[in-house]
């Protein structure tokens, strides 16, 4: 027979990475016994031996076999290794040492399509994905957490992952179903490609108080930690006021001012954009968020624009509540290019895609918690189909806000200042309140060169335009 505490252990997890290592502990504290295992054996010997109070729920294995064999079914093994090829490995690694009634869940940042490729894989074993988000606080001490999978997975999980995740303010768990197969890593894609988006506005509101405005990293720290206080109120708004107000320890000035101008990325927020234009779902301020990235790594082709073309005149004339009430009016509508692509993502693949939940789910513990996602759980708590810029609460958030977007898109750009994701936003606003717009004109190109034909407006039969022998 096995021992006590193996019997009792029914959840293993496999990588102690950074993430994997808090959220084995997190899943510890919560009352779960946890097997553990990680490629490198010493990793888990450490990790088990500073796992203080938290040890005597954890059980190191030092083989796969053992984590298996350390795990009463029904087994839920969570895999938290890097996305890609490392997962299909690991679930190659499993393949004959489980059966039909264990779970296989990969809580790592994948492709959703891998997710559904590997849902609908002759695995031997079931197998769900869940995305998870928080970083490393948010892993030991309470993500969000947007699951993907059977109904069955869910509820086998839904315990574990309700408990270790974080708690809106209401005292609900910010843990959900998604919908099945990819659903989770989907929506988990879409968190991160408007994390992308509210990261470069910020990182645009900040190039104009640096440059337009010549405020240095100390003046600008206290504007973002009183916008935190306001309408803006958000992690990612918080944790820019810190970055802002940090010193650099070796040396004179402000951190902020030594970090190299080029951003990294795994590549999340691009398959948001990718997604996006299959589903002809507009995300235009995720998108230009992408790009910014891609041009922020091309530091040597910068600096010969610069040199060809002249450094940006500078000075703008705009005051910080504009940049805030822009700032307000760009989130909104970045938030609501996500939901109506995920909208979008519901028809297609025919997922019930609960857009109020989602909301909810994001309000705590995510990357992209903020206040505003209180408000917006309730406009599509409304109306989900509605477009958020129309929700008598957003639209009235906009009537207010868009003026400052406007001059603040239109003041940088006079002095050269970029502004990729407010502008996006701007025009994506002007184009969804333009009830005639330009596209005639294409149609009428488009039926001048290739005769594709066009629809009248007054509903009248005329198969082509008059251009002549080109129609
Ligand atoms: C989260 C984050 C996280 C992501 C990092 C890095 O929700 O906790 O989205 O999952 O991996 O933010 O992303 P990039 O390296 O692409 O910026």
């Amino acid at each position: 027979m096995t021992q006590t505490p193996v019997a009792a252990t029914h959840t293993g997890l496999i990588g102690l990475g950074t993430m994997g290592a808090a959220l084995a502990l997190n899943i510890a504290e919560k009352g779960f016994p946890i097997a553990v295992w990680n490629r490198t054996g010493s990793v888990t010997q450490d990790f088990h031996a500073n796992a203080g109070d938290l040890a005597a729920r954890i059980t190191p294995a030092d083989t796969l076999e053992a984590l298996v064999q350390a795990i009463a079914p029904p087994r839920a093994i969570i895999l938290m290794v890097p996305a890609g090829q490392a997962v299909d490995d690991q679930l190659a690694a499993l393949a004959p040492l489980l059966g039909p009634d264990d779970l296989v869940i990969d809580a790592g940042n994948a492709n959703f399509r891998d997710t559904n490729r590997r849902d609908g894989a002759d695995l031997p074993f079931r197998f769900m994905g869940i995305g998870v988000s928080g970083g490393e606080e948010g892993a030991r001490h309470g993500p969000s957490i947007m699951a993907g999978g059977s109904d069955a997975a869910w509820g086998q999980m839904k315990d574990l992952l309700q408990a270790i995740a974080a708690r809106a303010e209401d005292g609900s768990p910010c843990a959900g179903h998604m919908g099945p197969s990819g659903a989770g890593h989907f929506v988990k894609a879409v968190h991160n490609g408007i994390e992308y988006a509210d990261m470069q506005m910020i990182s645009e509101v900040y190039g104009v108080m640096r440059d337009g405005l010549a405020m240095q990293a100390t003046e600008i720290a206290p504007v973002f930690a009183r916008w935190n206080e306001g309408t803006l109120q958000s992690y990612l708004i918080e944790i820019s006021a810190a970055v802002a107000a940090a010193a650099d320890p070796s040396g004179e000035g402000q951190m902020l001012d030594m970090i190299v101008d080029a951003a990294g990325q795994k590549g999340t927020g691009r398959w948001t954009a990718i997604e996006a234009q299959h589903l002809a779902a507009p995300v235009p301020v995720i998108e230009a968020a992408v790009m910014a990235r891609n041009v922020s790594a091309r530091r040597d082709e910068r600096a010969a624009g610069e040199a060809r073309f002249g450094k940006a005149a500078g000075a703008v004339d705009l005051s910080l509540e504009d940049l805030e009430a822009a700032m307000i009016a760009g989130k909104i509508l970045c938030y609501a290019q996500g939901f109506a692509m995920m909208t979008a993502a519901a028809k297609e693949f025919d997922w019930a895609l609960d857009m109020p939940a989602i909301a909810r789910v994001w309000r705590a513990g995510c990357i992209i918690r903020s206040s505003m996602l209180n408000d917006m759980a309730q406009a599509l708590a409304e109306d989900p189909a509605r477009n958020l810029t129309l929700a008598p609460f957003f639209a009235g958030l906009l009537e207010d806000s868009m003026p400052a977007l406007r001059r603040v898109v239109a003041g940088a750009a006079l002095q050269g200042l970029p502004l990729p994701a407010l502008s996006a936003g701007l025009s994506w606003f002007d184009l969804m309140r333009q009830a005639r717009g330009t596209a005639n004109m294409i149609q009428g190109q488009r039926d001048f060169f290739g005769a594709h034909g066009f629809e009248r407006l007054d509903g009248k039969d005329l198969p082509h335009g008059p251009w002549g022998n080109a129609a």
